[in-house]
């Protein structure tokens, strides 16, 4: 009853403050620097029950929010991507290789972030795309490892995308990674915090509500890392995770945590089919 009545003050701030209590996803179509076509909409995925209709954050911006994703040269996450191809090219650490040394062109990486988070075999867990460039750092590089959600680490992460942006995001959840992909999802839908609400709460039950004069969307990672017009940078997956546990008033989950990471791949995982975004611009 108390938690009913907690969830009732929470919506009823949500429409007050929007004036419409409910708009859903615009008609918008993506096309990136008018040649890479973005999926913003298609069939959820069968594992999720509740969602018939799965739709990129993108389509619940504004049109000038949405207008700035539209082209490379308007994006300001696109200066990360630029930024991250100089360390690319650049070498580091004791055996003086740079990313490109071994990987080639940085359009070798195209197909990567569709798949990640993703099960490695050799280290018999599943990784983030964050864990691999630090993998790859300290031991094929010998350099010092970035942090999780600094600048270097998500620039790099920015370019990893931008090479795979078009393309269907597919991240396995069976065979190893299933029992990741349950931790992740049971995370999901645990109500945490004060407020006592779940991602699910907000993101599946709630997304087209305006929050705060914020226009709730449902919570994809399709287009991350994300320009974030309120902060004026590039923010990864588990800085965005950490904000949303924080405001539902809950202590969080630290980036590259276990518990993060099975989120990650739950979260990608719910939106399978959608486009590669990022980096993409939201407000
Ligand atoms: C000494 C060679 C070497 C260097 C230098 C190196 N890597 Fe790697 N990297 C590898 C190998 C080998 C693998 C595992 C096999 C594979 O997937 O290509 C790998 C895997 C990866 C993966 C996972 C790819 C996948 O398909 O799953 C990413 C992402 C990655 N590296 C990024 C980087 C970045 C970013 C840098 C520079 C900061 C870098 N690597 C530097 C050799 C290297
Ligand atoms: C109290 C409601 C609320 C809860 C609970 C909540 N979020 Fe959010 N979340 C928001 C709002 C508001 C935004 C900004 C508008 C938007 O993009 O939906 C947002 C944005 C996001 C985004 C960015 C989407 C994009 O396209 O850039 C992701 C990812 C996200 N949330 C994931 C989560 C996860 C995972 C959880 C659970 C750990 C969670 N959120 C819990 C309200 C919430």
């Amino acid at each position: 009853m108390q938690q009913k009545s907690k969830m009732i003050g929470l919506f009823a701030a949500m429409s007050v403050v929007g004036g419409a209590a409910w708009a859903g996803p615009d008609e918008d179509q993506l096309t990136i620097n008018g040649e890479i076509a973005i999926v913003t909409e298609t069939a959820a995925p069968e594992h999720m029950a509740n969602v018939k209709t799965i739709y990129s954050g993108w389509r619940f911006r504004s049109d000038e929010t949405q207008a700035v994703q539209m082209d490379d040269f308007d994006n300001p996450g696109m200066l990360g991507v630029e930024n991250a191809l100089v360390d690319w090219e650049t070498a580091d650490g004791s055996e003086g290789k740079s990313c490109a040394s071994c990987h080639g062109a940085s359009e070798e990486m195209a197909g990567v972030r569709a798949v990640y988070p993703k099960w490695n075999e050799e280290k018999g867990m599943v990784t983030t795309l964050e864990m691999e460039v630090n993998n790859c750092r300290e031991t094929r590089m010998g350099a010092e490892k970035w942090k999780y959600t600094g600048s270097d680490m998500t620039d790099m992460v920015a370019l990893i995308s931008s090479v795979s942006r078009g393309m269907p995001v597919n991240v396995a959840i069976d065979g190893p990674a299933q029992s990741t992909w349950e931790q992740g999802k049971e995370l999901y839908y645990t109500r945490t915090g004060q407020l006592e609400l779940s991602c699910a709460n907000c993101h599946e039950d709630s997304y087209g509500m305006m929050i705060r004069a914020d226009h709730l969307s449902q919570g994809q990672i399709n287009g991350f890392p994300t320009y974030r017009l309120k902060n004026t940078k590039l923010n990864s997956v588990h800085a965005r995770f950490k904000g949303c546990v924080r405001d539902t008033r809950a202590e969080t989950f630290s980036p590259g945590s276990a518990e993060f990471i099975a989120l990650e791949l739950y979260v990608a995982s719910r939106g399978n089919g959608l486009s590669v975004e990022g980096p993409s611009v939201r407000n």
